[in-house]
């Protein structure tokens, strides 16, 4: 009898986690590494954030455990953020709490999925989606978008993938990996294909709403269709536009009967999101939101940066998106070409590999996120070492035969 679960062999260890770690392993050993794999703001938390926290420490509201699926003056908070920010009226009742966005879509992937079901996902796609709905039993079905489309998943394409068996949408906006974020008038086009087919879910990933630039306007599926409200589940969470990944959470709000089977599963594995993150994150949804536009000043200059060096380099493409942090440029002009080793590149993995090898930078494979051959770099580095490792890249594919 096999020891390890089934389940266990339909999934695979986070690539994007994999490359930190190569590059985290080269560095220590002593090469001159720049990783640009890492999903991460590198600034770090604000003081009042962290200020709340050591509060909340020292006056003992830390010691214990807290409600399942967050603390009231929590779930009152984000109440608060989804009507001012999104117009998006939620009661504390829909809220849930999480140890991070990754539980929160965790929780409602496992509470709904049973074999047989399909979920649409657009590539490229954040690595975590299909890999959740593959432990849950399920079946992702990816809709390839094209980077001529700046990666935009089109209605049509949305209305070929739904069949009887769809259950959920997983619709990301601004997205990782590709930055694509959608303006009103086209996600009020996918609204209408969702209007068509009252079966289907919404999980709508909101996680880089604060990050977006050249005066981008952010809007949340629901809000632009307010029909979609009772079948969609709007996902948040604080660790990239507070610079709090290492706290550990993440919001949603949606209908309560989803909210309840959610807070049941996550009572039966990690209890309550840690209680100090909790009273943080009040701090960061009610506290001042001056050093967002700050951060996404220093944000755009670098995307801004990078997309210029790397359209200077051979056989590269790269569009400029409007969100997130990350660019998605194409290498298929580097594909046949050899590398300083001998290597035929074959696959944007071999480029990947390469490029580390050669120039010791690391960025994420395309084919990892369901789209190649391309690959994804993180800008959220600091600026002298982004330009860098354009400055490398540009080296390598120059250098290529
Ligand atoms: C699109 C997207 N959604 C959700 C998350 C989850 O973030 P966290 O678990 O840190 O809240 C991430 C993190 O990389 C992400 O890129």
């Amino acid at each position: 009898m096999a020891f390890l679960a089934d389940s266990l062999a339909r999934i695979k260890p986070s690539p994007t986690i994999a490359v930190t770690d190569r590059a985290r392993a080269l560095k220590a050993a002593g090469r001159d590494v720049i990783g640009l794999g890492a999903g991460e703001p590198d600034f770090d938390t604000p003081d009042n954030i962290k200020q709340a926290a050591i509060k909340a420490i020292e006056g003992g509201k830390a010691s214990k455990y807290t409600a399942v699926d967050g603390i009231p003056q929590l779930k009152e908070a984000i109440c608060r953020k989804f009507l001012r920010e999104n117009n998006l009226d939620y009661k504390p009742t829909q809220i849930t709490v999480g140890t991070g966005g990754k539980q929160v879509l965790f929780n409602a992937l496992m509470a709904t999925l049973n074999p047989g079901d399909e979920v649409i996902i657009p590539a490229p796609y954040w690595v975590s989606y299909p890999d959740i709905v593959l432990l849950a039993g399920a079946t992702p079905v990816a809709v390839k978008t094209r980077m001529e489309d700046g990666f935009k998943m089109k209605p049509e394409a949305l209305e070929r993938a739904i069949t009887k068996n769809t259950k959920w949408l997983i619709f990301n906006s601004p997205s990782n990996p590709t930055g694509a974020a959608y303006r009103r008038d086209e996600l009020k086009t996918l609204a209408e294909v969702l209007m068509r087919h009252p079966h289907v879910w919404v999980l709508a990933d909101d996680m880089y709403e604060h990050l977006v630039y050249d005066d981008f306007q952010f809007f949340s599926l629901a809000q632009v269709e307010p029909g979609l409200y009772e079948r969609t589940l709007t996902l948040n969470g604080v660790s990239k536009a507070y610079c709090m990944t290492g706290w550990r959470i993440g919001y949603a709000g949606g209908p309560e009967l989803l909210i309840k089977a959610m807070a049941t599963l996550q009572s039966q594995s990690t209890t309550n999101p840690n209680a100090a993150a909790q009273w943080a994150s009040v701090e960061a949804l009610d506290g001042p939101q001056d050093f967002i536009p700050k951060h996404n000043k220093i944000f755009k200059e670098r995307r801004d940066l990078i997309v210029s060096m790397l359209n200077q380099a051979k056989g590269m493409q790269c569009p400029k998106p409007e969100g997130a942090f990350y660019v998605y440029p194409s290498c298929a002009g580097t594909i046949g070409k050899t590398a300083p080793t001998g290597k035929k590149l074959a696959t944007d993995e071999d480029f990947v590999t390469e490029l580390l090898d050669a120039e010791g930078v690391a960025v994420v494979q395309g084919t990892a996120f369901g789209l190649g051959p391309a690959f994804r770099i993180s800008y959220a580095t600091k600026t002298e070492d982004l330009e860098e490792a354009g400055r490398r890249i540009q080296r390598f594919c120059g250098n290529l035969t």
